[in-house]
């Protein structure tokens, strides 16, 4: 396990006049998508069937992804006590549903697999971060600090481990840019935004459109542009570019840029 346990949390210190109704939503969907890392462990022991090395650390990893899940699910419950977990994941898992017991990997091949990887610990790494930074609940503040240390660690993990593949299987840096990019474009995929529908109504039907884009205008606001620069350094490295060169300077505006332009929209929308 990592370095901290759920009784390293200050629960006592939890401060209901300092909570958002929108972060509670959103909190509510990440725990479910986080509690869901035992499957994805699973997926990687067997794409990585002859490595018991790497299979210990996925294992690992798998429970301390586990573990963010259920702090969240505890803060979210003292949150909105109410919010009924387990009925929740219930529903998550009976919608949301990914062959997690293939053992090649739907990316092509174990590097390409470790750079999906790598570019899914970006995203949790900054969007943790950015919550930390964003909250006033001083509960949920030390819960993303301790999440967001451990996600950078995890793109260690698989960046360590994608050096490792690259020396067997030398893959182009056009395809490390598709599957890299190509992975981030998926984070608007079905599951943060079916997590958010289960998590916070599930009543009608599921409508990708406006539950993707609800979630959105809630987490997109969070982020400021040195969590934009945090995730241009770690993706462009992934894919085998320089994290501080001009074109990642440049790539920093235009996504710093490109995120405001869409939380503005997304609020116009909602208003
Ligand atoms: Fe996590
Ligand atoms: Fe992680």
């Amino acid at each position: 396990m990592g370095s901290w346990t759920l009784d390293d949390i200050p629960w006592d210190r939890f401060d209901r006049s300092k909570l958002d109704s929108d972060i509670v939503r959103i909190v509510k969907a990440a725990s479910l998508v986080e509690y869901n890392g035992g499957a994805y462990a699973h997926h990687l022991c067997r794409i990585f069937d002859d490595d018991p090395d790497f299979q210990r650390n996925a294992r690992r990893w798998g429970e301390e992804e586990i573990q963010h899940g259920r702090a969240l699910a505890r803060w979210a419950a003292l949150a909105d006590p109410s919010y009924d977990f387990a009925a929740a994941f219930d529903r998550f898992q009976e919608g949301y549903r990914v062959d997690f017991d293939c053992d090649v990997s739907r990316r092509g091949s174990r590097s390409a697999e470790m750079i999906a990887r790598c570019m899914v610990e970006v995203g949790t790494s900054s969007y943790y971060a950015a919550l930390r930074d964003g909250v006033r609940e001083p509960v949920l503040k030390e819960i993303c600090r301790n999440i967001a240390a451990d996600e950078v660690r995890h793109y260690k993990l698989f960046y360590r481990n994608l050096a490792c593949c690259l020396e067997r299987e030398r893959i182009g840096f056009w395809r490390r840019l598709r599957v890299g990019f190509g992975r981030i474009a998926e984070a608007q995929d079905d599951e943060l935004a079916y997590a958010y529908y289960t998590a916070n109504s599930a009543a009608g039907p599921f409508d990708r459109r406006r539950n993707s884009r609800a979630y959105e205008r809630r987490a997109f606001a969070l982020y400021r542009e040195q969590h934009v620069r945090h995730i241009v350094a770690m993706a462009f490295k992934a894919v085998g570019l320089s994290p501080r060169g001009r074109l990642a300077r440049a790539s920093v505006r235009l996504a710093w840029k490109a995120m405001r332009y869409r939380v503005i929209r997304l609020v116009k929308a909602a208003a």
